[in-house]
């Protein structure tokens, strides 16, 4: 005797109502939840490079207010040697220190006779204190810490610092 209902019979009749379907599916979608809550919780772990601060190449005595100068710096951060350049700027008793990366794509701008920074690979433009004047820069300018103390200048710069993309 067949013991199957008609209603089991007609489950097993079509693939989009039989129990192995929906086993299936919830696999699916359990693998999917899975994978989304692994990839956020890789994203979440990401830690930011740790930062040091290293001497800059410039001396505080020339620097002029309100003219950003581009300065060197070389030093160890974490263990790592790092060495690159940095946009530095007296500002109204205020040393502020720009990472030379655009935030767009992370290539070199410049200072310009106009009194703005310009990214020439896509046409972004800065003010004086970083932020975004017109272009695809998402957001201000990143800064480096800044500290002056016996006569030098030292910037905080973070440990995987790289060097910027050449502009156009
Ligand atoms: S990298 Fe600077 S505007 Fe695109």
């Amino acid at each position: 005797m067949d013991d199957a209902s008609p209603r089991e019979t007609t489950q097993r009749g079509s693939p989009r109502h039989t129990p192995i379907s929906r086993r299936r599916a919830l696999v699916v979608i359990g693998s999917t939840v899975a994978g989304i809550v692994l990839l956020d919780a890789c994203d979440s772990g990401a830690t930011p490079a740790s930062r040091g601060w290293v001497p800059a190449d410039v001396d505080p005595t020339t620097l002029t207010p309100n003219q950003p100068v581009p300065v060197r710096f070389a030093g160890t951060v974490g263990g790592h040697a790092v060495a690159g350049s940095a946009w530095l700027v007296r500002r109204a008793g205020d040393l502020v220190a720009f990472d030379p990366r655009c935030t767009h794509a992370r290539c070199a701008y410049d200072w310009t006779a106009d009194g703005q920074f310009a990214c020439l690979c896509h046409a972004g433009f800065f003010r004086i204190d970083g932020t975004v004047i017109s272009g695809p820069p998402p957001r201000p300018l990143d800064r480096f810490g800044a500290r002056e103390a016996r006569g030098s200048i030292e910037l905080e710069v973070p440990a995987d610092f790289s060097t910027p993309r050449p502009s156009a």
